[in-house]
């Protein structure tokens, strides 16, 4: 069996380069070089609602800045089916019944969820629909038959809940799902892509974030802005290179060919690197250095986004089309998860002939 691959991110705010790290390139080399039966990239549209119920209109703008976010970066429509969660109802009906397999101190206790809770000051009135988003979350994955979804390591509760309901399911009503299996970054920084202000993990509330469709003039004005080493003054005094945001993105960004082109003066990293630590290489040059690499990467992420943004007519279709493909997969496995519930009365042709026997 190929493997059914399944993912997706809320709708929240445009995606920045610590997505783009963490996952978005990662799912444009399994689009490009896995043999897999499917590929599903969702939009949590439902999921990003139990948090965000009183505001709509931001899931709303933000479902199609992530999608040109998604189609800008490269993943393929032709490859890939792109879904919105909320317009699968088959996904809302199975989060139903999975609801009756899960305990309460089950949900409170989900990892997560719990420290999601303290950081939405959700601790005295808390909604059940956050609650039991893992509920539906694992219905996201079940319903599709995934068995591989590429997440961040703060998914993983969500997935072991994930393979505890599908579990429950099958011992109950016989073997409907599979147990799915969460694929964590492989890289310490694809884990975790410090934001410009150093110590922290890259996201949007702390607004340390380069996003995907930052402009030229605003990439220069971050990276000209960021945490470098803050004991190095003058640029004769030896840096540090460990912990100083420049080098960890050169780590990430810079290729060989980009000393040839853009600063022939050194050959490699390693030779910028030690240039730095004996002291005489100022910031500025290697922030000069790092926007040019940078560029180089989203310069045409950017240009396919500004096309995309002039036919939006084109991208709305990618979701409708890919919407629709996805929600005859859901129709056809919910169909099966009613016959294993034994709930699917009006296409057994069985069940009447059966009562007509009993009542004869
Ligand atoms: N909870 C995920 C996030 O915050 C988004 C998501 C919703 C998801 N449903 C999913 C991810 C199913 C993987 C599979 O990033």
């Amino acid at each position: 069996m190929k493997d059914i691959i399944l993912t997706g991110d809320r709708p929240t705010g445009r995606l920045h380069l610590g997505h783009y790290v963490g996952s978005l390139k990662n799912r444009v080399k399994m689009q490009n070089e896995t043999d897999f039966e499917k590929m599903y990239v969702m939009i949590a549209d439902s999921q990003a609602l139990t948090d965000n119920f009183d505001n709509p209109e931001k899931i709303r703008e933000n479902l199609i800045e992530v999608a040109l976010d998604y189609l800008s970066v490269g993943l393929d429509p032709a490859k890939v089916t792109f879904f919105v969660q909320s317009q699968i109802p088959e996904l809302t009906e199975l989060t139903f019944y999975f609801l009756n397999l899960v305990t309460l101190s089950r949900l409170e206790r989900n990892p997560t969820v719990k420290s999601e809770i303290k950081l939405r000051n959700f601790e005295t009135s808390l909604p059940a629909g956050f609650l039991i988003y893992p509920v539906s979350q694992a219905a996201d994955i079940l319903l599709f038959d995934a068995n591989i979804v590429p997440v961040g390591e703060d998914q993983e509760p969500m997935l072991e809940q994930a393979r505890e309901l599908a579990r429950s399911f099958n011992n109950i009503y016989g073997k409907t799902f599979v147990e799915p299996k969460a694929v964590l970054p492989e890289t310490k920084i694809a884990r975790r892509m410090p934001g410009i202000d150093g110590g922290a993990k890259m996201s949007k509330s702390l607004g340390n974030a380069i996003y995907l469709a930052d402009d030229k003039k605003t990439v220069k004005k971050k990276v000209m802005s960021m945490y470098t080493d803050p004991n190095h003054i003058n640029i004769d005094d030896p840096g540090r290179v460990e912990g100083n945001i420049v080098f960890t993105y050169l780590d990430v960004f810079s290729k060989p060919e980009h000393f040839k082109e853009f600063l022939p003066d050194y050959e490699n990293l390693d030779a910028l690197k030690d240039h730095y630590r004996r002291g005489g290489l100022g910031d500025v040059k290697c922030k000069k250095f790092l926007i040019k690499v940078l560029e180089d990467e989203l310069e045409p992420i950017r240009n396919k986004r500004a096309d995309l943004e002039k036919d939006l007519e084109k991208v709305f279709d990618i979701l409708e089309d890919g919407t629709r493909r996805a929600r005859e997969a859901g129709q056809k496995k919910i169909e099966e998860v009613k016959k294993a519930m034994g709930i699917n009365y009006f296409v057994d042709k069985d069940l009447i002939k059966t009562l007509q026997e009993k009542y004869k």
